[in-house]
């Protein structure tokens, strides 16, 4: 099959509205090391979890916008809450194929259910959207989906409390509704949830599937750009002749340095700020 190099050898565009997306990027790097990834965090903006839906598609039409500079061939809006709001408008608008977390989420909470009874987490804007529950009931109307928004998850994540016993009493506050719903798998909904799997595997016990999107969202690009025919035919050099993964923030680059490694399999070099309302 003929296929366009220059469009197979461009980068895939990741975004979130901070740091919390790197969880993509990261299963991205795993699962799919040939492609090259242009990261943007919207570190200026975050939290995008607490704001309208008119406000975060005009953010995510800037940030695409922003990519499409960087000429990426595929876009992964890795934020829960920019997939819930945005990406039913900006996928109309797109020439490039694009995908969120939501769907290959609740696809996989689908296949895993057994009793049809799934609990899904995420911030307050996710969860009022009920994008989890809409896609989970067009896949099987016969699941019943307990929703329940954990907003004090991502300050806690962020301030790096990932074993603290504060956290572990928040999570049991919040999660204590949903087991008392005898649900069986439950969706990490926010890009922050899976890096307190550990701590939310003490809560709910060993029975329940907990189901981290990231890790279905890369396996779901992987197949996109197969059936695309945009495979990046490279072998990745080392050292890499271009830098492979490109950072991108919109403010406390800094900061997002710090997170990012504690995150990320290597050390980040360069991180550059722009000016997102520009785009
Ligand atoms: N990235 C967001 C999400 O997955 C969490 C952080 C925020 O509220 O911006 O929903």
């Amino acid at each position: 099959m003929e296929t366009n190099h220059m469009d197979c050898r461009a980068s895939i565009g990741v975004f979130d509205s901070g740091v919390g997306g790197l969880t993509v990027a990261r299963e991205i790097m795993r699962n799919l090391p040939k492609e090259h990834i242009v990261y943007f965090g919207d570190t200026a903006r975050v939290p995008y979890g607490s704001k309208s839906k008119v406000t975060i598609v005009r953010y995510a039409r800037q940030i695409i916008h922003f990519l499409r500079t960087q000429d990426v061939k595929a876009i992964v809006i890795a934020c829960n809450t920019a997939s819930a709001l945005a990406l039913d408008e900006v996928e109309k608008e797109l020439d490039i194929p694009i995908i969120g977390v939501i769907r290959p989420g609740a696809r996989v909470a689908v296949s895993a259910t057994r009793n049809r009874r799934i609990g899904v987490i995420g911030t307050e804007s996710t969860i009022n959207s009920h994008m989890y529950q809409k896609l989970i009931y067009e896949e099987d109307p016969a699941i019943t989906v307990y929703e329940k928004a954990c907003p004090l998850f991502c300050p806690l994540v962020e301030e790096g409390w990932l074993k603290d016993s504060v956290t572990k009493e928040v999570a049991r506050r919040y999660l204590d509704e949903l087991l008392e719903k005898d649900i069986d798998s439950l969706i990490l909904g926010c890009t922050h949830y899976p890096l307190l799997r550990s701590l939310i595997r003490e809560i709910v016990g060993e029975k329940i599937t907990l189901v981290n999107p990231a890790y279905e969202t890369a396996k779901e690009l992987g197949e996109l750009l197969k059936r695309e025919g945009l495979e990046n035919p490279d072998e990745p050099a080392d050292p890499p002749a271009t830098e492979p993964y490109r950072f991108f923030v919109s403010d406390m680059a800094e900061k997002f340095g710090h997170f990012a490694n504690s995150i990320l399999p290597y050390d980040i070099e360069t991180i550059q700020k722009i000016n997102i309302e520009e785009y």
